[in-house]
């Protein structure tokens, strides 16, 4: 925390988190071996359904997102399997790198930062490898703020035996994601992006196809055995001790999102992003992304100040924004209005930009970004 300063956390993970979260995270532990715990996790487990939008089970992983997609390598395939891998960013590399540390091949679906494959690319791919066993896509690629379009990914897979992994980790409960509707077999989720509680959490469920991938699979596994999640969860635990604060603040999460509404916690981040698109459009910036996410906007610094400045700026403003990775570091910058953000954050973000930029050579009209901003929310 910036002594003296106002802390806004404004990376696309972690997120701001609710009082409500924090106060309900700090009760008092309790044995998870009780009647007592497990009639919370219960409303958890009921309310996940509600988020995924799945009448399945959602296993809980006290780990971080990664964990939940190593989780979903292990559990559905061997070694010498082939998968095809959306690589659109870091996160969609990430899947691809998960699967050579288990001996499990790819081929590689390589799409240009920033921009999403189309469906007949998967189609394509998975006429020429009919063996291909799971196709791993990311449904926002955080690292470069774009929205992948799952749904029509989704019914091309499910045509095929192969099944679909989705990295929903800065995805779920921000962008709509219909889980069942979709087809979508493995959805993997971090709980510290659009869940709103602290880090510490995956998430994971399985469709029935998935499940007979799983029983197939002889990759190793232990910790995050999803046969052993599935048979503890019939009695309403999990298989090792559970993360009980982080489940706690789950609980108290979830109970906020269902109280809004999960169709309208998706309208208001389409509004937010909206709304940021055009502060920073009005600002004569560019964005990013072909397809933006509308949790977190990639912002193109301009050539009169270079990203790690931007950063730097808003950091001296008591504000934490995200940087670009790799190529794009320096490049860009990621604001994020994802889980507990609202219309003030949005503005924050672009007042504090201007400031930025009135400190540089970078020529603007001052209030420019501010307005166009205040204009989408005032419709
Ligand atoms: C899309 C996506 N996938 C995976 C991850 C990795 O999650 P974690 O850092 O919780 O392991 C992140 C978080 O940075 C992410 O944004």
């Amino acid at each position: 925390m910036l002594v003296g300063k106002k802390y806004y956390l404004m990376s696309p993970g972690p997120t701001s988190v609710p009082p409500e979260v924090s106060l309900a995270e700090a009760q008092p532990i309790i044995h998870h071996r009780t009647p007592a715990y497990e009639e919370i996790f219960s409303e958890v487990n009921e309310n996940l359904r509600y988020l995924f939008q799945t009448s399945r089970d959602v296993y809980t992983l006290a780990s971080s997102g990664t964990g939940a997609m190593e989780a979903a390598v292990v559990n559905l395939l061997s070694a010498g399997d082939l998968a095809l891998v959306v690589n659109a960013g870091k996160f969609g590399e990430r899947w691809g790198k998960i699967c050579k540390a288990y001996g499990v091949n790819t081929i590689l679906l390589d799409v240009e930062w920033g921009d999403v494959p189309s469906p007949e690319m998967i189609a394509e791919k998975l006429k020429e490898s009919p063996e291909i066993k799971v196709v791993f896509a990311t449904l926002c690629e955080t690292s470069t703020a774009t929205l992948l379009p799952i749904k029509e990914i989704a019914e091309v897979v499910a045509k095929t035996d192969a099944c679909l992994v989705v990295d929903a980790v800065s995805g779920m409960g921000v962008e709509e994601f219909k889980t069942d509707e979709w087809q979508v077999d493995v959805v993997a989720v971090g709980s510290q992006k659009g869940l709103m509680i602290p880090p510490g959490l995956g998430l994971i469920t399985m469709s029935e196809k998935a499940w007979g991938l799983a029983a197939k699979s002889t990759l190793p596994k232990f910790y995050f055995s999803l046969a052993a999640a599935k048979k503890n969860l019939v009695d309403r635990q999990t298989a090792y001790t559970p993360a009980v604060s982080l489940i706690y603040a789950l609980r108290q999460a979830l109970e906020m999102m269902k109280k809004e509404g999960i169709e309208n916690v998706w309208k208001r981040h389409q509004l937010l992003a909206q709304a940021c698109q055009a502060g920073v459009k009005a600002l004569g910036l560019e964005i990013l992304s072909k397809s933006p996410a509308n949790g977190v906007t990639a912002v193109v610094a301009p050539s009169e100040i270079d990203g790690k400045t931007i950063i730097k700026g808003y950091k001296e403003q008591g504000i934490i924004v995200a940087g670009g990775q790799d190529h794009l570091k320096n490049k860009i910058f990621r604001v994020a209005h994802m889980g507990y953000a609202g219309t003030f954050d949005v503005l924050t973000a672009i007042a504090a930009l201007e400031m930025i930029l009135a400190k540089s050579t970078y020529s603007f009209e001052k209030g420019a970004g501010i307005k166009a901003a205040e204009g989408v929310f005032l419709g």
